[in-house]
């Protein structure tokens, strides 16, 4: 397997002070260099386009994400990074169609979300990954996955081999399925999350913050699953992140600006 990474270097004097070193960096101000570089891009899963939002008891100007435009590839992992208040978690709620787009649109493999079934386009297209795991205590491992896979409604044959098979991909063995998940440390609720985003095996991975309550080696070893995820498994991982560490795992940096920043300028 060829390393994608080394497909991602752009010029430091493209793209500013952004510039991480070997990857591609791109701010929502600068969607013409964007555009322009993404016209050689393949296999694009999602594309945000001039997407903008404004919360409904917001003020008629007070946009909490304006003209976005990003693209995502499979077999890519990602970082949205930006400060706080810059719309990351607005973005990823549009993403996975929890929000429609206030002016502009999400393409996810070609159709726009606005035509979409989002029940459908949540259970079974895209996997999403908390920073607090979100699975249920009382249940074991393998029962949170299996969950998963009936929500979906998509008929899968031997459920229960399926877990423990997605649970080995993150690392974790066989005993572990009949676990109950508040007898599993945090760094393996982590594991068995990402194990349940998998379980319909959707084309993208959406995670907000994974490993934001992890400590750094744990941080290390689940990055590791997302990049096999993407470079082995063909998936598009999207994170939204603060944590240095994911930026310097990732193949694209998108950063997100303070719109009243940009307009101040
Ligand atoms: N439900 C809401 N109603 C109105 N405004 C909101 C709502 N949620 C967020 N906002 C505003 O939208 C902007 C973006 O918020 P968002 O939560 O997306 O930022 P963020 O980048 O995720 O920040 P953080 O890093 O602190 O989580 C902020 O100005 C925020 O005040
Ligand atoms: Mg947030």
């Amino acid at each position: 397997m060829t390393n994608k990474k080394k497909n991602n270097y752009i010029p430091k004097d493209k793209l500013g002070n952004n510039f991480v070193h070997k990857k591609q960096t791109i701010n929502n101000n600068e969607e013409k260099e964007s555009k322009e570089k993404n016209t050689s891009l393949k296999n694009i899963i999602l594309s945000i386009k001039n997407a903008s939002y404004r919360y409904s008891d917001a003020e008629e100007n007070d946009y909490a994400l304006r003209d976005v435009n990003f693209d995502f590839e499979s077999g890519k992992t990602y970082a949205i990074r930006g400060r706080s208040g810059t719309g990351k978690t607005t973005l990823l709620s549009l993403i996975s169609g929890l929000e429609r787009c206030t002016e502009g649109e999400i393409i996810f493999d070609g159709k726009s979300l606005k035509n979409m079934n989002l029940d459908k386009y949540r259970n079974s297209d895209i996997g999403i990954v908390f920073q607090s795991y979100n699975l249920l205590p009382f249940m074991t491992a393998s029962e949170n996955i299996i969950l998963s896979m009936d929500v979906s409604g998509l008929k899968i044959k031997n459920k229960r081999e399926k877990a423990i098979e997605l649970m080995e991909k993150v690392g974790l063995k066989e005993n572990y399925a009949d676990r109950k998940v508040l007898r599993l440390s945090g760094g393996e609720q982590q594991r068995v999350a990402i194990a349940r985003s998998l379980s319909y095996n959707p084309k993208m991975i959406i995670a907000d913050e994974p490993t934001g309550n992890l400590d750094k080696q744990t941080e290390t070893e689940i990055l590791e699953i997302f990049k096999k995820l993407a470079h082995e498994g063909n998936k598009c991982v999207i994170i939204v992140t603060h944590s240095q560490n994911v930026c310097d795992a990732v193949d694209v940096i998108y950063d997100l600006k303070k719109i009243k920043e940009e307009n101040n300028k």
